[in-house]
């Protein structure tokens, strides 16, 4: 697993100077408790986020710019030249640019020995597909398949991956009753499921956790690189992320969901392993469909 930088560590007291959230946790400045509805999340993607993105893919397309550019150069252009990052409960100080490689490095190392095992791979919630274009690199021949909810980022993946015939990226919903782009896939054939800080955006895993088991037969394993509520921890970091969790209205029970859903073995849950945001780090679970031992 990816493993912390030797130095440029950070106590957290210096973590308000990386993130504006704790003062406002403490009422220096406006603090509104977010309500993620498909409304929410239709202004905050959509409209903005992955509109933006859009137009500055077409701005730039005659250029040959690549998804990795779109990425850096305009969806992470806020971020400073340095940012605060987590390993665990740890905090350490990283440039912008090395961030996005631990980020991108966490997700082969965590899907590449599946990825290599499966014959597709499937991203639900997967904006524009930049995590399955990375692992296209990795695992040429194999076909990747994405779904997401913003139709402007649905778009953006259509035109970034038209001479790139592995990549499919459709129209998905987590709240739907079923899930068609799982219902398409060949029975018989090894699959990869993979969400990363998209379950995230529900305010509750029910439906994901209902739905997604009814596809066993079409999934070899499932893995969510997603933050988990720590209902137990009650040091300050901990206290910190619940809060964060909760004013963002961001779910806080995809696992508590999974490990009480027979139909789902839950065979590993790491806890805080990489935060690109230290306030909402990335979590690793993986199950399979099957009966409890
Ligand atoms: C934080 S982004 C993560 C995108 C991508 N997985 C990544 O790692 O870059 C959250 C994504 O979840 C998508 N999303 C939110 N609600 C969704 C829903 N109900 N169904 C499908 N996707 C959804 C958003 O549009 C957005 O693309």
């Amino acid at each position: 697993m990816i493993v912390p930088p030797s130095q440029k560590r950070l106590s957290l007291n210096e973590l308000p100077r990386w993130s504006n959230w704790l003062g406002r946790f403490l009422g220096v400045g406006p603090l509104s408790p977010i309500r993620r509805t498909r409304e929410k999340i239709d202004a905050e993607y959509d409209k903005d986020k992955y509109a933006s993105c859009l137009a500055y893919y077409r701005q730039h397309a005659q250029e040959g710019i690549t998804v990795d550019q779109v990425r850096k150069e305009w969806e992470m252009r806020a971020v400073g030249s340095e940012s605060c990052v987590s390993f665990g409960d740890e905090l350490f100080l990283l440039s912008s640019s090395e961030s996005l490689t631990m980020n991108d490095q966490l997700l082969l190392e965590v899907l590449g020995p599946l990825a290599a095992q499966a014959d597709s791979v499937v991203e639900l919630g997967c904006g524009y597909g930049h995590n399955l274009w990375l692992l296209a690199q990795q695992f040429p021949g194999k076909t990747f398949f994405g779904g997401e909810y913003s139709p402007q980022a649905v778009t953006l993946a259509q035109e970034l991956y038209r001479n790139n015939p592995s990549i499919h990226v459709e129209q998905f919903n987590f709240y739907d009753p079923t899930y068609p782009i799982l219902d398409r896939l060949e029975k018989g054939r090894r699959v990869l499921v993979f969400t990363r800080h998209a379950i995230e955006q529900l305010p509750s895993a029910a439906n994901v956790c209902l739905v997604l088991p009814k596809y066993a037969d079409r999934m070899t394993a499932v893995v969510h690189l997603e933050p988990l509520y720590e209902t137990h921890g009650e040091s300050l970091l901990a206290l910190l992320r619940k809060r964060y969790t909760e004013m963002n209205d961001y779910n806080r029970d995809l696992l508590p969901l999974l490990r009480a859903n027979p139909a789902v073995t839950v065979q590993e849950a790491q806890m805080n392993v990489f935060g690109l945001n230290p306030l909402n780090p990335t979590s690793v679970i993986r199950w399979i469909c099957a009966p409890h031992g």
